[in-house]
This record gives C-alpha cells, sequence and structure tokens, in this order.
C-alpha cells in the first residue's frame, strides 16, 4: 500500500541513524515536509539544527497526500467568518496564500524538479441544496478582498469528461480558486532535504525518538536505540505531538483517515483541483510525469477507528474513478491519516504555556502542504524572536477549540467507551469464526486477544489495547489493521506501530 509518489520514486537518498551522542542548537522532531521547512527557514540564519525521522524522509503523512497546494480549504471562509471574525479569517487566507508563493519561490530558486504546475481549485456540489452554500463561500471569500469566483455548471471542467455517461461526478455548480497549484511531495520534501544537508542540516533517518526531558538550558531528546540529543530548542513537527504532556493535544483533536486511489485512465484528463462540499468526500487532480498520465481520487474520510457503514471506500472511490473513465485502471491504493482539530484550525507555535523553548505544528485538517509552509515561517520566527502576523491565528497553546461541545462530548464518549465500556464487553466470536483473511477480538482464557487470520491461516495474536493511553482498539478488516478510536493511534496487524500518537508497538501473544 505504498503511494504513487513514494513507490514511483526509485532513487532515494538515504541518510544514517543516529547512534551517537549529539548536541545541537534546534533538534526537529519529524522528517516530513514540515520539519524539513522548518531546517529550510532555520538555514537561512545559519542555525545549527538536526532532523530525526523515524522511517525516511517523507516516507509517513506527507508522502500520503493529494499534494494540493491551495489556500482553498473546502468550504471554509464562511465558517471562518462567522466563528472567528473577518479579519481572522483575512489572515488566514493571506497565510496560506504566502505559503503558494513561498512554495513556488522555494522551487524555482532551489531547481526542486517536483512538477509543480499552477491549477485552479475547486470546491464543487452535486447537491442542489449546497448550491447556495457555494455562493455564500464566494461572497465570504470576496468580502475580505480574497479571489474566487462563482462557476456555472456548463464550466466546470471535470463535467466535461465523459459528460455522456451517468457520472457520479455531475457538479451542479463550483468555487473557484485561481493560481492555486499542485506538486509530487515526495520530490518536492527529498529535494529540500537535501538543499537542506547541503547548508548544513544533520539529518538522520531510522531515528525514533521517544521523548524528551528538560535538561540544562534546553532538552535531551531520547531515541529508541538509547542515543540522545541536546538540544536548546526542539521543534515538535511528527504529524501528532509525540508527548501527551503537558500540551494535551488529545484533548483538542482526533484524527481522520482517507482513502486513496490512483487509475490510469484511457481518455483526456481534466484541469484544476477538485473537492467536493458533501459526504462522502471525493477529492480529484491529476498527475503528468514521466510520461504517464494519471487520476487521483481520494476521499470518503472517516474518524480512524470509527465503524464505516457505507460501502468499502477502495470501492467507492473506484465508482467514481469508473463513472469518468469508464476503462480506467486500479494502479495504485492506499490509506492516510490527518489530524483534526475542534474548531478546524491547525496548531501551530509554541507547545505549552509551561514548556518553553518547545515548539509544534499538528491539526493540519488535511490540508498540510501550505500549513507545513505556514507552521515553518510561525516557529522559525519564534525562534529568532521576530513577531509573526499569524501567530495569532494559529496559537497552538488556545483552548478555544474545547468550546466545540458536539465534537468534545463526541471524544469523551468514544474515549471513555474503548477505555471502560469496550473492555468489559464479552467478545461475541470465537477463535474458530474467524476465518481467514479476517480479524476481531476474541476471549482466550479469559483474556481479550485481538486475532488476525491470514489468507494462508497464519495466525497473528495482539493485546487490542493502544499504547497510547489505553484505549480498546478496533479491527479495521479492509487495511487489515488495528486502528484506535480514541486519537486515532493505527497498528499493522502483527502490532507494529504506524501511525501515532503512541510511539510504542502492540505487545504481542
Ligand atoms: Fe490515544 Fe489510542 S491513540 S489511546
Amino acid at each position: 500500500m505504498k503511494s504513487y509518489w513514494i513507490d514511483s520514486e526509485k532513487e532515494k537518498e538515504k541518510y544514517k541513524e543516529l547512534k551517537e551522542d549529539i548536541e545541537t542548537d534546534i533538534c526537529i522532531i519529524g522528517g516530513g515536509i514540515t520539519g524539513v521547512s522548518v531546517s529550510y527557514y532555520l538555514n537561512k540564519y545559519k542555525i545549527k539544527n538536526v532532523i530525526l525521522e523515524k522511517d525516511r524522509i517523507c516516507s509517513r503523512t506527507s508522502g500520503y497526500s493529494t499534494a494540493k497546494v491551495t489556500s482553498q480549504h473546502g468550504l471554509f471562509y464562511k465558517y471562518l467568518i462567522d466563528s472567528q471574525g473577518i479579519e481572522f479569517a483575512k489572515k488566514y487566507y493571506e497565510a496560506n496564500e504566502e505559503a503558494i508563493q513561498n512554495i513556488s519561490q522555494i522551487i524555482n530558486k532551489e531547481s526542486i524538479d517536483c512538477n509543480f504546475t499552477r491549477e485552479s481549485a475547486y470546491v464543487f456540489t452535486q447537491k442542489i441544496e449546497d448550491v447556495q452554500k457555494i455562493k455564500d463561500e464566494v461572497q465570504a471569500v470576496q468580502s475580505f478582498g480574497g479571489k474566487a469566483n462563482y462557476v456555472e455548471a456548463q464550466d466546470i471542467q471535470i463535467n466535461k469528461i465523459n459528460a455522456e455517461s451517468d457520472c457520479r461526478i455531475k457538479a451542479l455548480a463550483a468555487i473557484e480558486f485561481p493560481n492555486q497549484g499542485m506538486i509530487n511531495p515526495y520530490k518536492y520534501v527529498s529535494g529540500l532535504a537535501k538543499v537542506c544537508e547541503n547548508s548544513g542540516t544533520q539529518i538522520y533517518e531510522h531515528s525514533k525518538v521517544m521523548d524528551f526531558e528538560e535538561a540544562e538550558k534546553g532538552y535531551h531528546i531520547i531515541l529508541e536505540n538509547g542515543s540522545r540529543v541536546k538540544a536548546k530548542y526542539v521543534v515538535i513537527a511528527t504529524k501528532y505531538p509525540i508527548v501527551n504532556f503537558p500540551g494535551m493535544y488529545f484533548l483538542k483533536m482526533y484524527q481522520s483517515t482517507s482513502n486513496v486511489i490512483v487509475v490510469e485512465p484511457k481518455g483526456e484528463l481534466f484541469e484544476g483541483l477538485y473537492i467536493n462540499s458533501e459526504d462522502p468526500t471525493i477529492s480529484l487532480r491529476t498527475i503528468q510525469e514521466k510520461g504517464a498520465n494519471f487520476v487521483v481520487v481520494a476521499g470518503f474520510d472517516h474518524k480512524t477507528g470509527s465503524k464505516i457503514e457505507l460501502e468499502n471506500g477502495y470501492q467507492y472511490l473506484e465508482k467514481v474513478a469508473k463513472d469518468m473513465y469508464p476503462n480506467c485502471k486500479v494502479k495504485y491504493r492506499w490509506n492516510t491519516e490527518d489530524c483534526i482539530s475542534l474548531d478546524k484550525i491547525p496548531y501551530i507555535g509554541e507547545f505549552s504555556n509551561t514548556m518553553p523553548h518547545v515548539y509544534v505544528a499538528t491539526g493540519y485538517n488535511k490540508w498540510g502542504i501550505t500549513s507545513s509552509n505556514v507552521a515553518a515561517n510561525i516557529i522559525v520566527d519564534k525562534i529568532m524572536g521576530k513577531e509573526s502576523e499569524y501567530e495569532e491565528v494559529f496559537r497552538a497553546t488556545r483552548l478555544e477549540p474545547m468550546k466545540n461541545h458536539k465534537e468534545m462530548r463526541n471524544m469523551i464518549k468514544e474515549s471513555i467507551h474503548s477505555l471502560v465500556l469496550n473492555k468489559l464487553d464479552i467478545p461475541e466470536e470465537t477463535e474458530s469464526q474467524i476465518e481467514n483473511g479476517q480479524g476481531g477480538i476474541v476471549e482466550i482464557e479469559g483474556k481479550k486477544v485481538g486475532i488476525y487470520k491470514n489468507n494462508q491461516g497464519e495466525v497473528f495474536k495482539v493485546k487490542p489495547v493502544c499504547m497510547h493511553l489505553g484505549c480498546e482498539l478496533a479491527w479495521n478488516n479492509l487495511d487489515k489493521t488495528w486502528d484506535c478510536p480514541c486519537h486515532g493511534s493505527r497498528y499493522t496487524y502483527e502490532g507494529k506501530l504506524i501511525y501515532g500518537p503512541s510511539v510504542k508497538n502492540l505487545e504481542t501473544y
């Protein structure tokens, strides 16, 4: 289930594992787009910095994204004006528009070959009752001087693809943000990492951080292999913060999983980036590189660990693709996970009011490409003691999101259920009822055991208890993973950690 971006890049730069104790000014935890961007801007000031990546550079969230470079984050600006006011919404928009310019400039200046193209981005609707929402969004963006256009059905590009078929993608109206963009995220991040290394960044792969603790004039960052980094500043650039306290981000966001397929279409490609306004989510873009033409169809977003009641997400996306291109072939499929903040605004800046010189960037709400650049600029400005005009918009220590009572209630309810009630439930299935290719929780000798039987009948047993804060895990038969409904940690069927906040593998039997 490798993403197209990672799989298609055969020649990957390799960085060594950190196997000794070192000292630096800034330790960046996480070698995705955020961590590498922070390092890039630090190098402008010639500040000594180290990147610690637990796996490979750009091998996780960034390498699995759809990589749209846009300030259009769904139907978002009317919501932002209503909840935060017009000045706030304007700043959010400007920060993201600036990020598009920054990314474009970096690509040009550093000659990063990452297939960056300028495209219009559209949010479209297929529901007559959402047409007014599109019009309201256009008005909202225009009210603070943002660039947005209302587009009628006959002018929407995707409506012209296979127009004669009974296509699921038959948009009624759309909002267009002109002059946005798309990239190959792997090429962008790995290219930027190389630039950073050439400017002095020490990059380490397979160097998993387990924790960090206060030390004299800074912090000790502790790796799984026992090595330590002494740093004056720490930047937590993992998708989900790897430490729980004092930040307590597990109370301020949840995780959402999306499915992605890449198809090879027969026929003309469309122009532009698309996402719909309704559920289930459908997100579309194209890839044109190395002489190959592909269409990326992503969406079917669902809270990680939740029961998926609709049809299988990949099948759904495949139907969408086939409605557009009846003879297309699925070349790749993968799933990805993102952090969703309770007020839908990323958390960027100080990790906590009680932990100085530790910075965080998380809760990108599936819009990580521009958000990572916004984050890198804010964090580097803060480290350099400079004011950032955007820092208040994204302030990570804000508690306001917790006033989203509906989401808070849901999170608490699910946590209590998974922490307590699920554990009291007696599993309905027995080991013999689990068929090959399936998994689930059964009781063996009075203990709850998570079981997966592969197609050959080989059995894998884990303790189905999340290593983050102890919630009971749910079996995801689509991706053959153990998923945590509380804060979204995910593990392979063998119990190996895929996504945090957990930093540990499951216990096995
Ligand atoms: Fe927090 Fe599982 S991710 S308990």
